[in-house]
């Protein structure tokens, strides 16, 4: 299905990424696996963590070829792009997954902490999809054949905003927002751009309070195995989701839910320009039957 096809992966080494990379490998594509090979923090360096999958790959009959590169680094990213190019000759797939956790409430997360995590996550994102847009446009100003697929990473913390997660929610929400834009922007091109909200067993949440939820179970389906959200993003990579854009995808188990864009609700009118008073005098009366928090923006976790 992706003969032919350039893919790149970004953390691709473990988790979620890595068998996004053996799957559009095993469909066809020749993949670029980046990844820093840092801890679950974030912190460190291990350039053997991509290779082994690009050698998994390879021993498999596919093609990939690792690249050691910082997402949210522009430099690096454009460095990933070139890669691609070098090795492979253009680039069609863009998956845009790394990213690490550092989670804390408001009330202790430091600035280094929101700092690094919007970082490798909502600017991981901007630099491939900035550097993936123009590549497409280029392309298709000098006439020659365009095939662009951006799928980015986002997560249901956008949508339940766990008080714990400050920083994460906020990259994730970002990200369903940067792709939406670019997903318009490209539509000319027959570019698509979709968003995936996965959940999977990593080391992302080996411990902490949702470890004993993602467990793997002793028999049966294993509910929360990372195989089971990859096919959907090999779906979103190949020819057949050519007219599928611009969505936003819950998947995990045997399920795949669509998210609808939050709608506009209750609205007020006024005769002349809002005064506190009047603001008071109609909206006070709506707010007393309803529950504050519960009843507000954020979607409640299912
Ligand atoms: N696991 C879940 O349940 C879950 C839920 C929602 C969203 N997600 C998202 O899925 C994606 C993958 O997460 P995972 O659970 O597989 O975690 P993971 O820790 O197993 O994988 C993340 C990978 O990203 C790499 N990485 C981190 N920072 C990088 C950087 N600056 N440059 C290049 N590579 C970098 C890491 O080395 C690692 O290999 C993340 O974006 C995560 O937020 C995961």
């Amino acid at each position: 299905m992706l003969d032919g096809k350039v893919a790149i992966v970004t953390g691709g080494a473990t988790g979620l990424g890595r068998c996004h990379a053996l799957e559009l490998a095993r469909l066809g594509a020749r993949v670029v696996v980046n990844d820093l090979g840092v801890a679950a923090d974030g912190s460190g360096k291990n350039e053997s963590a991509a290779r082994a999958v690009c050698d998994e790959i390879k021993s498999l009959g596919g093609e990939a070829v690792p690249h050691f590169g910082d997402v949210a680094d522009w430099n690096a990213s454009k460095g990933m792009f070139d890669t691609a190019l070098s090795a492979f000759g253009d680039v069609n797939v863009v998956v845009c997954n790394a990213g690490f956790l550092r989670d804390s409430t408001l009330f202790n997360m430091t600035e280094q902490d929101f700092d690094a995590v919007i970082r490798v996550h909502l600017k991981g994102h901007f630099c491939a999809l900035r550097h993936a847009t123009v590549h497409w446009r280029e392309r298709a100003k000098a006439g020659r054949p365009v095939y662009g697929r951006i799928i980015s990473t986002s997560s249901e913390s956008a949508f339940f905003a766990p008080p714990g997660q400050p920083n994460y929610s906020a990259a994730k929400a970002g990200i369903v927002a940067l792709t939406m834009g670019a997903a318009q922007l490209m539509q000319k091109y027959g570019v698509t751009a979709n968003v995936i909200m996965p959940r999977a067993r990593t080391r992302m949440n080996d411990a902490g309070p949702l470890a004993a939820m993602f467990k793997r179970p002793e028999d049966g389906f294993d509910t929360f195995a990372p195989e089971n959200v990859s096919p959907l993003v090999g779906w979103l990579a190949s020819p057949l989701a050519h007219n599928v854009s611009g969505q936003v995808f819950v998947i995990w188990a045997k399920q795949v839910t669509l998210a609808t864009a939050p709608h506009l609700d209750t609205r007020f009118e006024s005769d002349a320009r809002w005064t506190v008073d009047s603001l008071a005098a109609t909206l006070g009366p709506h707010f007393e039957k309803l529950e504050p928090v519960k009843d507000g923006f954020t979607l409640q976790p299912m």
